[in-house]
């Protein structure tokens, strides 16, 4: 779903940057994706000088990422608040809602932001586009059984879902829950997503989407000659 390999250096800048925000004592969430995993990386050097945390993690890759680089983790089951979330995005408008999912972890990726007293969105400035869904289809998380009755009624709201289909695996992708991902492509971007998200997840079977709006508290942005901050815009 998502080139990863592209803006390496830009995703590590920032990834590091982000690292500051980030004190003794803090319980922080890691979200999942190329521009955490130098997040991580940064935390577990900052951790060989003195820094205690203890994290939760939004999925596998991350899980093993912060082993590796000798963070403690908290399994989220026993969490409902953090100090802190620092996630990658797929994109992200002027109001800093994001589009998330292209690693097909944003089911988790929702219950951690949404624990934090504080979401920061981490990414390259490719990501920034002056309104979702102009570049990157919507995924959602949908149960199996459910997947016919979910392409019938995303139809009904104007959406095409293509079922992920897995790279070195035959078939599609499965969620670290045990689902399916579709991601949804719109002839037309609908106008309220606000709207378009609450009559998806009124959708028997659909667990979760990958919009994130209103969440961020601010974003992180690699560009070509500084990382920026910015905060939504009114
Ligand atoms: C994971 O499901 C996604 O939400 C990622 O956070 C997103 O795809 C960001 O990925 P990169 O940092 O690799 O661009």
């Amino acid at each position: 779903m998502k080139s990863v390999s592209s803006n390496i250096e830009l995703k590590r800048l920032t990834g590091i940057k982000a690292a500051d925000l980030i004190h003794s004592g803090m319980t922080v969430g890691i979200g999942t994706g190329s521009t955490v995993a130098f997040f991580i990386e940064e935390l577990g050097r900052r951790m060989k000088q003195g820094l205690e945390i203890k994290a939760t993690a939004t999925s596998y890759q991350s899980r093993i990422l912060c082993q590796q680089a000798g963070i403690p983790l908290v399994d989220a089951s026993f969490l409902d608040k953090l100090d802190i979330a620092v996630d990658g995005a797929d994109e992200i408008d002027p109001g800093l809602n994001a589009i998330k999912g292209g690693g097909a972890a944003h089911t988790m990726e929702k219950v951690i932001a949404s624990m934090a007293d504080r979401f920061i969105l981490i990414a390259d400035e490719t990501k920034l586009v002056p309104r979702l869904l102009t570049s990157f289809p919507l995924p959602v998380e949908v149960m199996p059984g459910a997947l016919s009755l979910a392409r019938k009624r995303i139809a009904a709201l104007g959406g095409e879902a293509n079922i992920r289909m897995a790279v070195r695996k035959d078939g599609p992708v499965i969620s670290e829950n045990g689902n399916f991902i579709l991601d949804i492509s719109f002839g037309s971007i609908p106008d309220d997503l606000k709207e378009l998200d609450l009559l998806l997840k009124d959708i028997p079977g659909l667990v979760e989407t990958g919009l994130f709006l209103g969440m961020a508290e601010m974003a992180i942005i690699g560009c070509k000659n500084e990382v920026r901050t910015i905060y939504p815009a009114i």
